[in-house]
C-alpha cells in the first residue's frame, strides 16, 4: 500500500536528519563555548547593561537608613518651625524659571533640562523650585491665606551641570519659603532653621550672609562695578571678562584666583544700599545674634539667581581638602511673586543641598568605624525565625500582630533553616530574636533568644506583645 510504504520509506530518513541535526547542533555548540566570552553572550542574548545617566545615581538600600534619617530630620524641623509641606511638579514650563532665575544666569544659560513636549511647547525639568512655590502661590490665590504662608519641600532637582564631587545632574534640596511677610526676623528665622538643621545632625557650618538691596540699589552699584571692572580688565579671567557686561555682580564671587585678588579692591554693595536697605540687613543681623547663629559678612556673596532683593546668604562647611563647598543657600526675593504675575508679595526661603549633606554624613560614619572602641548601632526591633509549615503560617499571625502595636519585625519566611534566619539576624545587628518551631506552636509559646548571650526565655504568645516592647525599651 503507497501509504504504508511512504511511512516506512520516510522514518529512517527522518531518523537520519534528526540524528544529522542533533550532530550539527553539538559541533556548533563546542565552537560557541570555545570562542565565545560568556560576558559578551550574556549581553547578546538580553540586550544591553544600562546604568544611571551621567551625574545621576541610585540611592541604595544601604544609604536608606541615613536618607530616611535626613528626611525625617527636615520634616522635624520644618514642623517645630511652623512650616507646612508642599510639593509642585518635577516637570513645568521653560520660561518659568527663565523669568525668575533670569537669562545670563549658569542656570539658565547652560543647565536647564529643556525640551519640547508633544503640542510644542518647552518644557523643562525644574533645575530648582522656589519659582514653581511662587508659581503655586499665585495660581492658589494663597494671597487670601492667613499670612505669612510657610512652606517646605524635599525633592529632585535637575541642572545639566558638569557632574564633579557633589555636584550632579539630578539632586536633591530641602527647602523653606515664606511669603507675605517683610521683616528681618523672618530671614533670620529661616536662617536659623537651615543653620540648626545641620547642626542637629552634627554638621558646624559657616553662614556668609550680605545684602544686594532692592533692584535700584544694585543699578547704581552696578554702574560703579562696571568701571571698576573695565579698569581691571587685563587682570581678570576670561570668564569674568567676558561677564562685565552680560553679568557683572557674578564677576564678584568668581573662583579664580586672580579675580579674587582684584575683587579685594572692588566697591562694596553694602556702601550702596538704601538707608532702609541697610536698616533690615542690619535687623536681620541683630536677630541673628538674638538666635545664636554665628555669621561672617561676606561683602563679594551676591548668589547666582537673579530672583534675590536684600538678604543673601550660604552655608559653608570645609571639606578634608580644607576647600569649602557650600551646603546651602537663600535669600529674600521680593519682586519674584509680581515679576511672575502674581500681586506684589515679599518672600524669603533657603534650600539645601541634600547629596552633600549625605556625603559628609557617611565621611564622618567613615571616620567613626574606624575608632576601635566603635560598636554599630543596634537597629531598633527584633527579628522574627521560624521552623516548619505550621509555624511559618502562624508567623505571619504574630508578625502583624506585632507591626500593630508599632513594633518592628526582621524576617525571611522564606528561608526554613534556622541556622541561615539566626545568620541574618546577626548581620542586621538585631540583640533579639523570636523563635517559633512546630512544638511553640502546639503549646502557644515561642522562645526569645539573646543574639549575644545566646540564652533564650520561653513566653506564651499571649504577652509577646508586651514582652518584646519591654525588652526593646531597655
Ligand atoms: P542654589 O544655591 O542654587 O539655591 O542651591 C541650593 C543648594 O543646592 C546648594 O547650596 C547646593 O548644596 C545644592 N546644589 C545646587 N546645585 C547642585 C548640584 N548640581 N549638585 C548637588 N547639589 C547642588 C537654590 O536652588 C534656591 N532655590 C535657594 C532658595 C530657596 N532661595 C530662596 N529660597
Amino acid at each position: 500500500m503507497p501509504r504504508k510504504k511512504s511511512t516506512t520509506k520516510k522514518q529512517p530518513q527522518k531518523k537520519v536528519q534528526a540524528k544529522k541535526a542533533t550532530t550539527k547542533k553539538k559541533v556548533v555548540k563546542k565552537v560557541d563555548l570555545k570562542n565565545v566570552d560568556p560576558k559578551k553572550e550574556k549581553k547578546k542574548t538580553k540586550g544591553p547593561v544600562y546604568t544611571t545617566l551621567r551625574g545621576m545615581k541610585d540611592i541604595l538600600p544601604k544609604e536608606g537608613v541615613m536618607w530616611q534619617h535626613l528626611y525625617h530630620t527636615a520634616e522635624d524641623i520644618a514642623g517645630a518651625y511652623g512650616f507646612s509641606y508642599i510639593e509642585t511638579p518635577i516637570l513645568e514650563q521653560a520660561s518659568l524659571f527663565v523669568r525668575s532665575i533670569g537669562k545670563g544666569t549658569d542656570v539658565v544659560d547652560k543647565e536647564m533640562y529643556i525640551f519640547e513636549d508633544k503640542d510644542g511647547s518647552k518644557v523643562c525639568l525644574r533645575p530648582e523650585v522656589t519659582a514653581s512655590i511662587a508659581r503655586s502661590y499665585i495660581n492658589h490665590g494663597m494671597h487670601t491665606f492667613p499670612q505669612p504662608v510657610k512652606v517646605w519641600y524635599w525633592g529632585q532637582m535637575f541642572r545639566h551641570d558638569r557632574p564633579q564631587a557633589g555636584r550632579y545632574r539630578q539632586f536633591h534640596q530641602f527647602g523653606c519659603e515664606t511669603f507675605g511677610i517683610q521683616s528681618p526676623v523672618v530671614d533670620a528665622e529661616l536662617i536659623a532653621v537651615a543653620y540648626n538643621m545641620l547642626r542637629d545632625l552634627g554638621i558646624e557650618t559657616t553662614v556668609k550672609i550680605n545684602s544686594i538691596g532692592t533692584p535700584e540699589d544694585r543699578e547704581n552699584y552696578i554702574v560703579e562695578l562696571v568701571g571698576y571692572l573695565r579698569s581691571k580688565r587685563s587682570y581678570l579671567s576670561d570668564e569674568s571678562k567676558k561677564r562685565i557686561n552680560k553679568n557683572p555682580l557674578r564677576v564678584l564671587d568668581s573662583k579664580h584666583e586672580q579675580d579674587k585678588a582684584v575683587m579685594e579692591e572692588a566697591p562694596q554693595i553694602l556702601d550702596w544700599l538704601s538707608d532702609k536697605s541697610r536698616g533690615f540687613f542690619m535687623s536681620v543681623l541683630e536677630y541673628l545674634d538674638e538666635a545664636g547663629v554665628p555669621y561672617v559678612l561676606t561683602p563679594t556673596l551676591v548668589r547666582g539667581l537673579d530672583y534675590y532683593t536684600d538678604t543673601v546668604f550660604e552655608l559653608y562647611t570645609e571639606d578634608d581638602e580644607g576647600s569649602q563647598s557650600a551646603l546651602g543657600g537663600g535669600g529674600r526675593y521680593n519682586g519674584l511673586v509680581g515679576q511672575l504675575g502674581g500681586e506684589e508679595t515679599p518672600g524669603s526661603g533657603f534650600s539645601l543641598g541634600i547629596e552633600r549633606v549625605a556625603n559628609i554624613l557617611k565621611k564622618q560614619k567613615e571616620e567613626l568605624e574606624k575608632q576601635e572602641d566603635y560598636k554599630p548601632e543596634k537597629p531598633g526591633g527584633i527579628f522574627f525565625a521560624q521552623l516548619g509549615e505550621q509555624a511559618c503560617k502562624r508567623s505571619l499571625h504574630l508578625i502583624e500582630e506585632l507591626r500593630r502595636s508599632g513594633l518592628r519585625v526582621y524576617h525571611n519566611l522564606a528561608k526554613s533553616s534556622l541556622k541561615a534566619q539566626l545568620e541574618t539576624a546577626d548581620k542586621l545587628g538585631v540583640s533579639n530574636t523570636l523563635i517559633l518551631g512546630q512544638k511553640e506552636v502546639q503549646d502557644g509559646t515561642i522562645l526569645i533568644r539573646n543574639m549575644e548571650s545566646g540564652i533564650q526565655e520561653v513566653v506564651d504568645q499571649k504577652k509577646i506583645v508586651n514582652t518584646v516592647q519591654k525588652l526593646l525599651a531597655k
